[in-house]
């Protein structure tokens, strides 16, 4: 017994650690908490100052993986595994900045980049508030920065999978922050199919045809069918397809999505081999075939909301039901629209007179006190961190391909070595999201 004791005093690996974790920064030694933003899927969302240069960032502290209602302490999520691994690797002026992580007590925060406003905060603000339609210079704006960050992230073989207003910052100087790459994966000789093992993919509302219809193989036209869904939002202030999702069974077996590809086809008609060749060999296609049928009335959804006609037909063009002939992130870019009068903006708002601008983020300090954490700990995580940023790095390192002329910034592959020293943790629970996540099996 003495012995044990006086070994574990003596434990070099021990004392190095404990060093260690002394010599580690605190998050509240560098940050001040100014407040709680939001309680998402994953985390919680909170307002802090940096102690060094005042300047404002967002802080993303992880909660721990959930089964059920079992909480398992089985290191940290997949989700903050993908969000960190990817994000280290990544750096555009259109996607949220992912500035450090800290590794405290068992507990993992991401420090963000503070984005004042989010397409849905602009969503709300002009429905609720303003009680108009976004300007034309503002939607355009908005639009053409969202597919500016997306072609980014697709040039660097990340899909991101979860885009939808909530998702989508804005700065107080009004650049576009793609948000959230919580879902988002690597889509470059995966090493899993992306169907595989991933329950969870895209809000129902954002969620396009093929992944409705049971697609086993999917690619980045997953995310413009959502740039679809969030420009029609834009234009008419409420989701173009607002259906109800079916939940899972009792054997938890993926259910057909009968209402929300009833809500598409209301609008877009029911789509047919001609224009989609692969549609009779998705799973759910005779599932398909017993509803009933619709004519396309997409230009009359948009006569009374989106007035331009090249803005009506990139819409057209991001709605394409063949995932394979649906626009890319850069043909949607080169599109006539963005060429015409308004040019789209650097600042979205540089037109918006100073009263419109959405107000700030609200924030709240009832749920501040959860940044202290809560203690679990598993030293998988170290392993499992290191794996991913490992592997995210050596895809993007090798296979990014760099920017486009069209954006303003270039691409840099980051380092590994900053993650050797992480330790695995949890956070505080805390309430869903309204436009959650939803499991698909
Ligand atoms: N960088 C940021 N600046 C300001 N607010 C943010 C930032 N990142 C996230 N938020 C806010 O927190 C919410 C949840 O963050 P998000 O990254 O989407 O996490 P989750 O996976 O929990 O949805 C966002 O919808 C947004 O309101
Ligand atoms: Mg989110």
């Amino acid at each position: 017994m003495l012995d044990e004791l006086s070994y574990a005093a003596n434990d070099p690996m021990r004392t190095y650690r404990a060093k260690r974790d002394s010599a580690r920064k605190r998050v509240t030694d560098k940050y001040t908490i100014l407040g709680f933003i939001s309680s998402g899927t994953y985390g919680r969302v909170y307002k802090a100052e940096s102690k060094d240069d005042r300047v404002v960032h967002a802080i993303k502290k992880f909660k721990p993986d959930k089964e059920g209602d079992v909480v398992t302490y089985t290191g940290i999520s997949q989700s903050a595994i993908r969000e960190i691994a990817l994000n280290r690797e990544i750096s555009h002026e259109n996607v949220v900045a992912l500035k450090e992580v800290i590794l405290e007590d068992k507990s993992i925060y991401m420090v963000f980049e503070y984005a004042e406003h989010d397409f849905l905060q602009v969503i709300h603000h002009h429905s609720q508030t303003l009680r108009t339609g976004l300007s034309m210079p503002l939607l355009k704006s908005l639009t053409y920065q969202l597919l500016n960050g997306l072609l980014y992230l697709h040039n660097a073989h990340i899909i991101h999978r979860d885009l939808k207003p909530a998702n989508i910052l804005i700065t107080s100087a009004g650049v576009v922050k793609i948000g959230d790459l919580g879902l988002a994966r690597l889509t470059y000789q995966p090493l899993q199919p992306l169907f595989a093992g991933d329950k969870v993919v895209v809000t129902i509302w954002y969620r396009a045809p093929e992944l409705l219809l049971g697609a086993k193989h999917y690619n980045k036209a997953v995310d413009i069918w959502a740039v679809g869904c969030v420009v029609a939002e834009l234009a008419s202030l409420r989701p173009i397809f607002k259906g109800e999702e079916a939940k899972l069974d009792s054997k938890k077996n993926v259910p057909f999505q009968k209402d929300q590809l009833l809500r598409i086809f209301e609008v877009l008609g029911t789509p047919h081999e001609r224009e989609w060749p692969g549609l009779k060999d998705l799973p759910e296609y005779q599932n398909m075939k017993r509803l009933d049928y619709y004519e396309n009335h997409l230009l009359e959804w948009c006569k009374s909301r989106l007035r331009p006609q090249q803005g009506v037909d990139l819409l057209q063009k991001l709605f394409i039901y063949d995932p394979d002939r649906r626009l890319t992130a850069l043909d949607a870019l080169r599109h006539p629209w963005f060429q015409e009068d308004p040019i789209p903006a650097k600042n979205v708002f540089q037109s918006v007179p100073a009263s419109q601008i959405p107000p700030p983020r609200r924030i709240t300090h009832d749920e501040a006190p959860s940044m202290v954490p809560v203690a679990a700990a598993n030293s998988q995580t170290h392993a499992q961190i290191a794996q991913a940023q490992a592997q995210a790095a050596a895809h993007l390192s090798q296979q990014f391909m760099g920017s486009h002329p069209l954006s303003q910034q270039s691409g840099r592959a980051g380092s590994v070595a900053s993650f050797a020293s992480l330790s695995g943790g949890t956070a505080a629970g805390g309430s869903g999201h309204p436009r959650k996540k939803t499991r698909m099996g």
